[in-house]
């Protein structure tokens, strides 16, 4: 029996045609994932020769200043561009106001001190919120009823960034959400002559679910207990808002903005992508992972194949890159295929 498709385009169009080859699929290919696309997620705790599994994200660990070390000599090898810091911080040392954020010899600092003097050519971002440092897990100062306080919390922020900056940090990610921290880090920072210092801001950041496991890693969950961020992080029903924060934030400065969550927000990475034409990164965040890593656990999705396909889907969506937990499997996965 003959079948008789009916189409005005057919048979002069057949879409197929491109796609029966692999030479041809990757000629007409649009878009590519490469290693320089990646930036490396890292948690860092005191102590020495640690590394410490995080329960709700298999594969992540808990480094010490020492292990870290080895693990940004394998970014520099595999030719990931950047590592981002997200610390651990000892509860001991966690207060309302945070204020350890902005200590120059605490954590963060002498991390960034000591990678910038091993590895220059490894590029070094670190997270500016207050988060880690709060006794109550929130991203800032608050009142007497939990509101998060914006200008007393954008001061303590701006001291974090500027110490950050004087240890040699080269890109700051204010990840805080406060009304205005852009513009007076950005002012602080040339007022110090940190001219050169990168601000990523993150714009459009969501109040999303999707954290949880990062709160686990970093110990933020039991101190913020059963509050939200709802306050400060951005609805996840907007769409038209993440327009104007990312339209803010690069008025006041920021270099690079991004987009976090990453794949159930990838209309949001389009649309600030198309509006600005800016370096714009994508955070394909700790939920994210733990749900591929979960899946693919109980043989239910193929890891590496999935882990491929969303890193592509943010370059297709229009991010210059992607903050990810997979960024060393997934470089070392193009190396083998390079
Ligand atoms: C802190 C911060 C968070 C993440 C990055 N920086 C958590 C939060 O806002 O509660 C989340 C990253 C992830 O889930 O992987 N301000």
């Amino acid at each position: 029996m003959t079948t008789h498709i009916v189409s005005a385009d057919f048979p002069a169009a057949r879409p197929r045609r491109n796609r029966r080859d692999e030479f041809s699929r990757r000629l007409v290919r649009e878009n590519v994932l490469t290693t320089q696309d990646l930036i490396y997620p890292v948690f860092v705790r005191d102590g020495q020769g640690v590394r410490e599994p995080v329960p709700s994200m298999p594969g992540v660990v808990r480094y010490s200043p020492d292990t870290l070390l080895a693990a940004a000599e394998e970014c520099v090898s595999l030719g990931i561009p950047v590592m981002a810091l997200f610390p651990v911080i000892e509860p001991s040392l966690k207060t309302p106001d945070g204020i350890e954020a902005a200590n120059p010899d605490g954590l963060v600092p002498q991390v960034v001190a000591s990678l910038k003097q091993r590895f220059p050519e490894l590029g070094i971002l670190t997270d500016v919120a207050l988060d880690p440092y709060t006794s109550h897990g929130q991203d800032g100062v608050i009142d007497e009823n939990g509101y998060v306080l914006n200008e007393p919390t954008v001061d303590i922020l701006t001291r974090q960034a500027l110490v950050q900056a004087q240890a040699g940090v080269d890109i700051v990610a204010p990840s805080d959400m406060m009304d205005g921290r852009i513009g007076t880090i950005r002012q602080a920072l040339e007022a110090q002559q940190h001219i050169y210092t990168r601000i990523m801001a993150y714009s459009a950041k969501y109040a999303s679910a999707f954290y949880g496991p990062f709160r686990d890693a970093v110990g933020s969950a039991a101190n913020l207990g059963k509050s939200d961020k709802f306050t400060y992080q951005m609805d996840p029903a907007n769409r038209n808002e993440a327009l104007r924060e990312v339209a803010a934030d690069i008025r006041e400065g920021a270099d690079m903005v991004m987009v976090k969550p990453g794949m159930p927000y990838l209309d949001i990475l389009r649309d600030v992508k198309n509006a600005f034409g800016m370096p714009t990164y994508a955070y394909q965040v700790s939920g994210e992972y733990a749900m591929i890593k979960a899946a693919s656990a109980n043989g239910w999705l193929d890891h590496d194949k999935v882990m491929m396909e969303s890193l592509l889907a943010f370059k297709r969506a229009g991010g210059d890159g992607v903050l990810t937990y997979f960024a060393v499997a997934a470089a070392k996965l193009l190396k083998e295929r390079a």
